[in-house]
């Protein structure tokens, strides 16, 4: 069976890091001119590329969080995740984050207890142990993470307070643009360097 997009993109980032990155490539064959490199990935003592950090995603991403009311009707739930065409809400109580609810927790638990969704509150069937990252967590940590626990939604934790989110697919994303802009600068460093090829 082939690998899944999410597996490609772990294996790239690792050869990125493992590959690339320890042979500690020159910044100036990086051509910072040509490509925008946020200012603090670059690592300006050992002159080499590191990975994006939470706090890079959510400079792109954003910051907002969709949560819900643990005592809110798994029905309120789903219609608010349609509503926003997201599959995963921070399950909230009293201003603390205490669970989160995904589609899984609706597919494989919600039917066991035989009752209507509207009569089936998020804190019957939310996931009560949640996995969640810092601000200056890299995306490999995150993407170990995902892997490792199985879960597909991580919230970013900063001081005790809840102060965004990331999705398997942002984690994806990033770490493909990562991998391409790794090898459009080897592929023009190759190309454009007298006596390469
Ligand atoms: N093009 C993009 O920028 C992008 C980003 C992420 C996901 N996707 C695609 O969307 C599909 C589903 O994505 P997924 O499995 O990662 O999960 P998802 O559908 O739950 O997430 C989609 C987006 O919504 C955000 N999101 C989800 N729940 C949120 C919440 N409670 N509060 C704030 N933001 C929330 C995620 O961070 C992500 O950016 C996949 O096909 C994926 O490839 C595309």
């Amino acid at each position: 069976m082939g690998l899944s997009t999410f597996d490609q993109a772990t294996q790239c980032l690792e050869f990125v890091q493992t590959e690339l990155v320890d042979v500690r490539m020159p910044f100036d064959i990086l051509r910072a001119d040509s490509v925008e490199i946020l200012p603090d990935q670059i690592n300006h003592n050992k002159k080499e590329i590191t990975m994006k950090t939470v706090k890079h995603l959510l400079q792109e991403k954003g910051h907002t969080v969709v949560t819900i009311d643990s005592e809110d009707s798994v029905l309120s739930a789903m219609q608010r995740m349609a509503a926003n065409n997201i599959g995963a809400l921070l399950v909230m109580s009293g201003g603390q984050l205490v669970g989160i609810f995904t589609e899984r927790d609706f597919s494989r638990k919600a039917y066991l207890l035989d009752k209507p969704v509207k009569d089936t509150l998020v804190k019957e069937i939310m996931t009560r142990k949640v996995f969640y990252v810092r601000l200056s967590d890299t995306n490999e940590d995150c993407m170990a993470l995902i892997t490792e626990m199985r879960v597909r939604h991580l919230p970013v934790i900063d001081d005790d307070k809840v102060v965004g989110l990331l999705s398997i697919g942002d984690l994806v994303k990033d770490a493909i643009s990562q991998c391409q802009f790794v090898i459009h600068q080897l592929e023009r460093y190759i190309y454009d360097t007298p006596g390469k090829i």
